[in-house]
């Protein structure tokens, strides 16, 4: 399976290869491959084809406001939608899981909300910071399950 991610300060980061651990620790017949959005933009290559099924992560930076009249606004995040946006990259994502912080309230995770929307995919899941233990466990279950391996 595929992981598709952006992070600026390291939080999703972490998240994620805290969920590859814990996969290859329980379901070790699952093979994980990551892409960092950030690190991809950086080193200056065009946004790839997504022609396998992949899950995306994504933190939420807004620009001010309250997420309800005003702030819905997305900062720094725009690599991640706009891999999305190319050619059929949105038709094989499986689904999307956001990140955020509750003191955000109305924006929480809000921009993962607005890319399901915008693509058509579901929201998976959504988890605060650098995520807990019950998160990692919850949300790889439920990307196991989502890729088809228990059903
Ligand atoms: C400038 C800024 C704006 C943010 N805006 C929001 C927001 O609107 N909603 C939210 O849930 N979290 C918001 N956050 C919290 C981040 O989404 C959270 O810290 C996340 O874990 C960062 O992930 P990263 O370390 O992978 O970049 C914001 C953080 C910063 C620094």
């Amino acid at each position: 399976m595929k992981f598709v991610y952006i992070s600026l300060s390291g939080n999703t980061k972490a998240f994620v290869e805290k969920l590859v651990d814990y996969l290859a620790f329980k379901h070790p017949e699952v093979f994980v491959e990551t892409l960092d959005v950030k690190e991809l933009v950086k080193g200056g290559q065009d946004y790839p084809d997504l022609d396998q099924p992949y899950v995306a992560f994504l933190p939420t930076y807004l620009e001010g406001g309250n997420g309800v009249d005003t702030g819905d606004q997305e900062i720094l995040t725009g690599d991640l939608r706009q891999l999305i946006a190319k050619g059929d990259n949105a038709s094989n994502c499986l689904g999307i899981v956001g990140s955020g912080n509750r003191n955000f309230n109305n924006q929480f995770c809000l921009t993962a909300y607005q890319y399901s929307k915008q693509f058509n995919f579901p929201v998976l899941d959504v988890y605060e910071m650098r995520g807990l233990t019950a998160d990692v466990e919850r949300i790889a279950e439920k990307i196991y399950q989502v890729y088809g391996f228990e059903n």
